[in-house]
């Protein structure tokens, strides 16, 4: 299996990079993992041109940017991990772009025929914050579920580790964590 997971954080040893990090170790010895750290790649805005939807089989953006690039790792993957650091009860502006992004990968949304790109691949929401789930985490897993439908992924869960200030608090549950997280990815 090849898993590619995207690092929103714009800290690239920072909390979020360190469980995603303790779930790379633990699938790598039996699958193939790429990391793409959003942070490296220049990815715009959607302009909200639509030029995509006239075009089924590729993303069809008009930006030829690194989204392209990141994309295509996608559509070359058997699954996908999403972690980000929780940012105003969100997603990072590092990772948001390409999110909005991931539109150019759907079609005939709201018709017998949607469709995407990466249809059926499963794929999993990792959060870092500060705070608790609850109250807190609404919003992010609110956009991560809308989102898995819209690409029309397989969904595998969200796995948020609440209370994380410096990585010195990841501890023993940062582990779980990621251990929950493989098993779901690749069971
Ligand atoms: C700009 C900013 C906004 C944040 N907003 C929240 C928030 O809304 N809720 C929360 O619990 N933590 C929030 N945090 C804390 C981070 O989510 C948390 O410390 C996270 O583990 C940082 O991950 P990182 O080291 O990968 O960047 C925020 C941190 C920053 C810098």
């Amino acid at each position: 299996m090849k898993i590619i997971t995207i690092l929103g954080s714009p800290r690239k040893k920072g909390n979020t990079a360190s469980v995603l990090s303790m779930f790379e170790n633990n699938v790598e010895k039996k699958h193939e993992v790429e990391r793409i750290n959003i942070n490296e790649y220049t990815v715009g805005g959607c302009l909200g041109c639509l030029k995509c939807k006239e075009k089924k089989e590729e993303p069809g953006c008009v930006q030829q940017d690194d989204a392209l690039i990141i994309f295509e790792k996608m559509i070359q993957s058997d699954a996908i991990v999403y972690a980000s650091p929780l940012y105003c009860w969100s997603f990072t502006s590092q990772i948001k772009p390409l999110i909005d992004r991931h539109f150019c990968l759907v079609s005939g949304a709201g018709t017998p025929d949607h469709d995407s790109l990466i249809s059926g691949k499963p794929a999993a929401l990792l959060v870092t914050c500060a705070g608790p789930v609850g109250g807190n985490c609404d919003a992010i897993q609110g956009i991560f579920t809308g989102f898995s439908n819209y690409l029309k992924l397989m969904a595998k869960g969200n796995y948020i580790l609440p209370f994380c200030t410096t990585p010195d608090a990841i501890g023993d549950k940062g582990a779980e964590l990621a251990g929950n997280l493989a098993k779901a990815i690749t069971g």
